[in-house]
């Protein structure tokens, strides 16, 4: 037993709850000054004032601890959960940056041969040993940020070595490093060129070879589809994720990211764990999601931001009472940027979040959109002690100093690793 005592912390500031926020709580921000936080392994076992918390643990006749933190001057958010990731990868696209920045669009790009489809080339040629390196250094990056959980997509291989390849080294990377892993299988990212025109061919090569294999394996937790227009198609997609759901996977969708294929419907309907990128989503679609209360909106505003496109529509998603999530989509073509300052300037300047929505957005619905807020998400008695320390007294600083990384210290489940 390892025990951990902070006290002093100028601001504890979280979000509560254990399960995704109704767009009209997001707000909500419990907020204990001069607090204390007591954890046992990994574990919260006590969070109060400072006063309190010591003579409770006078009275339980605890008196000796393993490490004793004063956080004066400090606030303390819950980890930063970056629920959607495609930081698996190998070669880089800094040509296809270029053209993009100078007119060429996302979708002009892959039709001619670039984009996922180069990134596929690279990473088939990568080895075990040669991605895991490149994962650890990018998961380091993200932890020196507050990120205590990452979603780690597949998705750059499309044939079926290549992807267990992948899942493989995020399970290895999910045992070896200090941050939490949540696996997801993208084969459905594009469509190979060994099935060229023949999209239909390779849906039922996913699931009649590669989804069976996934499970059997237990290498993935979630199934997700890129619908949209020259990938996967509506009934496509649903197709998918219901053989997916089928054999026991939790499904995600990249929806309405480039065209509106009225994929968050489909998300809402068939419950998918999230819905991701919503950049064109329609108002029906933002009622259904609203009605249902099953699947979180997840936004990357970092996407929106790099392929120059608009700001999926924050504020009517949560003033419809839908959960909405902030991440990354950390990849090498339309978001090659894991910065957390980047997402939360952007969620406030450009998608008009509040403080306290773009604090929820990125801890406990970033969690909801994982399915661990249960577990993770909020600095509540019972959680896992996952916590970011800022060089700050108030976490309204995270979005004042903008663009700047106010993280101070990282503590993953009790351990501090940063
Ligand atoms: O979420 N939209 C599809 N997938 C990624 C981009 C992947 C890539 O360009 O390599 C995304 O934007
Ligand atoms: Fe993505």
């Amino acid at each position: 037993m390892t025990s951990l005592l902070i006290v002093h912390i100028d601001q504890i500031a979280t979000p509560t709850g254990k399960s995704q926020r109704h767009g009209v709580e997001m707000n909500e921000i419990s907020l204990v000054q001069d607090g204390a936080i007591y954890v046992v392994d990994d574990l919260i076992i006590s969070v109060g004032k400072t006063s309190e918390i010591l003579a409770d643990l006078r009275k339980k006749n605890i008196t000796a601890f393993d490490e004793v933190i004063d956080a004066t001057g400090q606030a303390v958010v819950p980890g930063f959960v970056d629920s959607h990731t495609h930081f698996l990868f190998a070669g880089y696209r800094v040509e296809e940056f270029y053209e993009r920045v100078s007119g060429s669009s996302y979708m002009e790009i892959m039709e001619n041969g670039g984009g996922i489809q180069a990134t596929v080339e690279a990473t088939r040629e990568a080895g075990f040993e040669e991605l895991k390196k490149l994962g650890w250094r990018r998961l380091n990056e993200m932890i020196i940020q507050g990120v205590t959980t990452v979603e780690g997509k597949s998705g750059y291989g499309l044939d079926k070595e290549t992807e267990i390849r992948q899942l493989r080294v995020l399970q290895e990377l999910a045992v070896s490093q200090p941050v939490d892993l949540a696996i997801t299988y993208l084969g459905a990212h594009a469509v190979p060129l060994e099935f060229k025109n023949d999209s239909e061919g390779y849906l039922n090569y996913m699931i009649d070879e590669i989804l069976p294999q996934i499970k059997a394996e237990k290498l993935a937790e979630f199934v997700d589809v890129f619908c949209d227009e020259g990938v996967f198609d509506y009934q496509q997609s649903q197709k998918l994720l219901e053989a997916a759901k089928e054999l026991g996977f939790k499904v995600k969708m990249h929806a309405d990211e480039i065209a509106n294929l009225n994929g968050a419907e489909l998300a809402a309907s068939i419950e998918a764990t999230s819905a991701d990128h919503l950049i064109n989503i329609s108002s029906e679609e933002i009622k259904k999601l609203s009605e249902k209360q099953k699947t979180v909106a997840t936004l990357l505003p970092c996407t929106a931001f790099c392929l120059q496109e608009n700001f999926a529509p924050a504020r009517e998603l949560i003033d419809n009472n839908c959960a909405v999530a902030l991440a990354s989509d950390y990849n090498p073509g339309s978001s090659f940027t894991c910065s957390i300052p980047l997402i939360i300037a952007l969620a406030s300047f450009k998608m008009k979040m509040t403080m306290g929505e773009v604090l929820t957005g990125l801890t406990l619905n970033g969690a909801a959109a994982l399915d661990i807020a249960d577990k993770k998400g909020s600095i509540e008695v019972g959680k896992v002690a996952d916590l970011v320390f800022l060089k700050y007294p108030d976490y309204r600083y995270l979005m004042y100093n903008t663009g700047s990384n106010v993280v101070n210290r990282v503590i993953k489940s009790g351990k501090v690793v940063f």
